[in-house]
């Protein structure tokens, strides 16, 4: 098979897809492309989620608008199926591959999902196919890693499979809106690869599709969840200088937002999900062994993970005008998604926190309405706490009856790590609010 062919399935839609790994990014991708006419097999290894798929259901629990409708129609109209047997794929021409790439505890990418996924791919490629790993990677992991292994039974790459790296950009919540909406870079081992990229994801993607080489498209993608990363650091550093200085974050960030090219992210409790905590350390890994020092990442890294251990120093000071010790003290946490109405709990910033509680000796109760271990009435969940410490801005909580919440605690403090209490609102109510990035 030649691009020219390529081409020709792609417009025809006759192109026979594959998409390996269904969690939050590859499942829209499968029933998006599915939607768009093409035949779509995804291969997935948990098989509870294999079955689920092939009954129309989705196995993302967080509001996620369209999805599950979209997943019955295309598997009702036999557009899309699921399995869990890499025979499968031999009469793919074209490959998508959305594996978890995540790091270990010494920041080193742990890429057993991806090469897993290449080896049995390699067995099994159909000859002309093409392959794009959409996964974030490492600078330098599709040279290094995926083509070594795809190559692993005599392939020879330009001749046997085409190789490509097409970043997602999306974001739990909003799953299909992003891919629609957002750009994407296709990065190809050729000029003529990449283009055969552009001409699939015009399929789906409303918006730009600049092609280039694999590890520019690497790097645009670990660079950019980086930069956000190193944002909210920021934002998180000048937290806690306000409150030390006795003023208010959110209102020195608006004003600071006023000044021609400043945009000041928001603070926080902390930095979780699956992409920004690790990402930082996969563009860190790119020059691992290298000369270049690595300074501002690592530091960026330590703020952000340090907050949810600095709300646990914010609820210790509160308590001493209560002269109640930590580890005689019943903690509410509110919210243990990474994510305002989404049930991801991966990296979760409440996880550290809890965590920082225990070492204390606090007794913790959790509530999150789209966790399944966590979920059930906040007000009953509330009943007897001391204090809750508010870490999502879930659509519930911003609807919070404060009186209700009040009358339900042993005694009226609230720590908001995510401003979700309105502070005038909080205080009407009897609340005892500390928030985070405000000083008095
Ligand atoms: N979650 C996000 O918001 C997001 C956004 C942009 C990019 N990404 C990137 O996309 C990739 C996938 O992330 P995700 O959030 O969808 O992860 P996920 O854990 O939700 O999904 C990965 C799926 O792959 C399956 N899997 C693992 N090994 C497999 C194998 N060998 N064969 C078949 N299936 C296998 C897992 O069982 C899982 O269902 C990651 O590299 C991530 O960094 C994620």
């Amino acid at each position: 098979m030649s691009h020219s062919l390529l081409e020709n399935l792609i417009t025809t839609k006759k192109a026979r897809l594959a998409v390996i790994g269904l969690g939050y990014v590859g499942l829209p991708v499968a029933a998006m492309f599915a939607e768009k006419g093409y035949d779509v097999l995804g291969i997935e290894i948990r098989e509870d989620r294999v079955r689920m798929i092939n009954s129309g259901k989705s196995p993302i629990e967080g509001d996620e608008p369209g999805l599950e409708e979209l997943l019955t129609k295309v598997v009702g109209g036999r557009q899309m199926r699921a399995s869990t047997n890499y025979e499968d794929l031999r009469d793919r021409d074209i490959i998508l591959i959305d594996v978890e790439t995540p790091v270990d505890e010494t920041h080193t990418p742990r890429y057993a999902a991806l090469k897993s996924a290449c080896t049995n791919l390699s067995a099994v490629l159909k000859k002309g196919a093409l392959v794009i790993v959409e996964s974030t990677i490492a600078p330098g992991t599709i040279k290094g890693t995926v083509l070594p292994l795809l190559q692993k039974n005599g392939l020879k790459l330009g001749q046997d499979f085409f190789l490509g790296n097409c970043p997602e950009r999306v974001m739990p919540g909003k799953l299909l809106t992003n891919l629609r909406k957002m750009s994407r870079v296709c990065g190809g081992d050729s000029p003529e690869t990449a283009s055969v990229m552009v001409s699939l994801y015009r399929s789906i993607v409303e918006a730009d599709l600049d092609t280039t080489d694999w590890a520019t498209a690497e790097l645009v993608k670990t660079v950019e969840n980086t930069y956000r990363d190193v944002q909210i650091a920021f934002a998180n550093e000048v937290a806690l200088i306000c409150e030390q200085a006795g003023a208010d974050v959110f209102r020195v960030r608006e004003l600071v937002n006023k000044s021609p090219f400043r945009s000041m992210h928001l603070p926080g409790a902390g930095v979780g999900g699956h992409c920004i905590p690790k990402d930082p350390w996969l563009l860190a890994y790119g020059v691992e062994g290298s000369e270049v020092p690595l300074r501002l990442i690592p530091a960026a890294r330590a703020i952000n993970d340090q907050m949810p251990i600095h709300l646990v120093k914010m609820l210790q000071n509160a308590l001493e005008k209560y002269h109640r010790p930590i580890d005689k003290t019943r903690v509410l946490v509110m919210g243990y998604a990474y994510l305002e109405n989404s049930d991801d709990t991966r990296n979760s910033p409440s996880a550290a926190l809890i965590g920082g509680l225990d070492a204390l000796g606090a007794e913790v109760v959790v509530h999150d309405p789209f966790v399944e271990e966590f979920k059930g009435d906040v007000f009953a969940k509330a009943n007897g706490c001391d204090a809750v410490i508010l870490m999502v801005r879930h659509d519930e909580y911003l609807k919070l009856d404060m009186q209700k919440l009040v009358k339900n605690l042993r005694q009226p403090l609230v720590i908001d790590g995510r401003r979700v209490l309105d502070p005038q609102n909080a205080v009407k109510a009897g609340i005892d609010l500390w928030s985070i990035g405000v000083g008095s």
